[in-house]
């Protein structure tokens, strides 16, 4: 398990409108294996999940997993740390299903032959071995986000965040995915609208305002979300 430091850490944005805080001086130590973050559209939830591994760079304070400085060692951090967003196709870049988990294995596995089984072998553990040589654009957004996971999380990174990852599927999509999340052996940072899915995770934060509003065990900090929406 990795230990998330976020220490003092700021993020101010320029906008058309002037300069935004999207994220107030924040101190958290996020070690437990599911950790959901929760609050409003706008809040800074997706920005405190980009933090993590680098995508937003902090404007003042300092990010670390573990010893590793985001700011100094992105590369090394990207490696441990994965990511998948909210719309899947963003980030399957190859013709098919197997190319595309094949392409994120390209630096773990150099001889071709035993990269093409780590693939398959990717997709298996995530029951996609029948899509190995589907087109990307002829998946379900169910099976898309799964292959997605499937493609990031080939090479065990320690870490998963994913922000809003079950917001455009349907409603079985959504529990598969779900499922699939909290079952992961990695520790999963989540972004979610999903409420029942932010409850059973250990600990949830709400975000508002660019601020932790609260910060516990998860099911309770989201019937205090529920009740004062
Ligand atoms: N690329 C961007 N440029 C300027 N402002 C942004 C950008 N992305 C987000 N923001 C602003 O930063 C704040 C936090 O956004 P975000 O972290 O995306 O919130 P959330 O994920 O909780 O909906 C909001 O005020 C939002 O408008
Ligand atoms: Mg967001």
């Amino acid at each position: 398990m990795a230990r998330i430091t976020l220490d003092g850490v700021s993020v101010r944005r320029t906008t058309a409108d002037g300069e935004i805080v999207a994220l107030h001086e924040t101190s958290v130590v996020l070690a437990e294996r599911r950790v959901a973050l929760v609050g409003p559209n706008g809040a800074g939830k997706s920005t405190m999940a980009r933090l993590v591994n680098g995508l937003v760079p902090a404007s003042s304070g300092t990010v670390r997993v573990d010893d590793l400085d985001v700011a100094e060692h992105g590369r090394e951090v990207r490696r441990r740390v994965a990511f998948a967003f909210t719309d899947p196709r963003a980030q399957l870049v190859m013709p098919t299903a197997g190319e595309d988990v094949a392409l994120s294995l390209r630096r773990s596995h150099r001889d071709k032959h035993a990269r093409a089984e780590a693939a398959r072998e990717a997709l298996r553990g995530f029951a996609l071995e029948d899509l190995h040589d589907r087109s990307v654009h002829a998946l379900s957004g169910g099976q898309a986000q799964l292959l997605a996971l499937a493609s990031v999380l080939a090479t065990r990174p320690d870490v998963l965040v994913a922000d809003e990852p079950t917001t455009l599927l349907d409603l079985g999509n959504a529990r598969h995915v779900a499922e699939v999340l909290l079952g992961l052996p990695q520790q999963l940072l989540l972004v979610t609208h999903d409420l029942e899915l932010a409850a059973r995770c250990d600990r949830a934060l709400l975000i508002r305002d660019g601020r932790v509003a609260a910060d516990g065990e998860a099911a309770e900090v989201v019937e205090h979300y529920r009740r004062t929406a």
